[in-house]
């Protein structure tokens, strides 16, 4: 299982030294580095301008998972791809073209990733599952960390499995919101756990990474 590290309670926090905090990911083995990109509309929080938010992750040497909680997908797939990404993710609730945005990102050379929100079934992706790098389940509603993890998650994650298995589909199954040391147990299924308060919330992140992977 891998791990990604969210790091939106540094970039939401009234902290002064935001790159340092960023930047001491480079020294953990977390195998992704998990950027949530809120716009105030798709979500009522809207994070950093693009500008400082690109300048904030300059310094990180860890693969991106990109995660746009957004609904105008195209303008952030324009911004974003020039971190290069492995995956980006984009919401099924946010847009009524997936395709457009699926065929975009494949252009860009870059993972395609669509998430969907805890009241969302699985059965909305069928059309699109064969053409996923990445399925990313929201387990809290997506819009802010250090929320409760939400149960509806589990059987997706198995409903998944099941539909790759079956299909020969090649996705990775992610799980984000609400991973710590206790709930890390009830998602083993999934290929990637996002995980961000959990980690953030203390000086040494590599302690809490070792938890979740125990
Ligand atoms: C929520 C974000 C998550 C969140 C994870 O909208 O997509 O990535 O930051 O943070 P924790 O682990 O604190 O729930
Ligand atoms: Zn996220």
């Amino acid at each position: 299982m891998k791990i990604a590290c969210s790091i939106l309670s540094i970039v939401e926090g009234n902290i002064e030294n935001k790159k340092e905090k960023v930047d001491a990911f480079n020294l953990t083995d977390c195998d992704y580095l998990h950027l949530d990109i809120m716009d105030g509309k798709f979500v009522e929080t809207k994070t950093l301008p693009d500008l400082e938010m690109l300048d904030l992750v300059k310094g990180i040497e860890k693969p991106f998972d990109i995660h746009i909680m957004v609904e105008d997908i195209g303008r952030y797939i324009e911004i974003y791809q020039t971190l290069h990404p492995q995956y980006l993710t984009f919401h099924w609730e946010a847009t009524d073209h997936p395709v457009l945005w699926i065929q975009a990102l494949k252009k860009a050379k870059i993972g395609v990733g669509i998430s969907i929100k805890p009241e969302t079934p699985v059965s909305v992706l069928l059309p699109y599952l064969e053409e996923l790098d990445l399925v990313l389940v929201m387990s809290v509603e997506p819009g802010k960390g250090g929320q409760s993890f939400l149960e509806s998650s589990i059987s997706k994650i198995e409903e998944l499995k099941e539909l790759r298995d079956q299909n020969g589909y090649h996705y990775q199954i992610e799980v984000d919101g609400g991973i710590n040391a206790d709930t890390i147990h009830q998602v083993r299924g999934a290929d990637i756990v996002v995980s961000g308060s959990f980690v953030t919330n203390r000086e040494n992140y590599q302690t809490q990474i070792d938890l979740l992977r125990k």
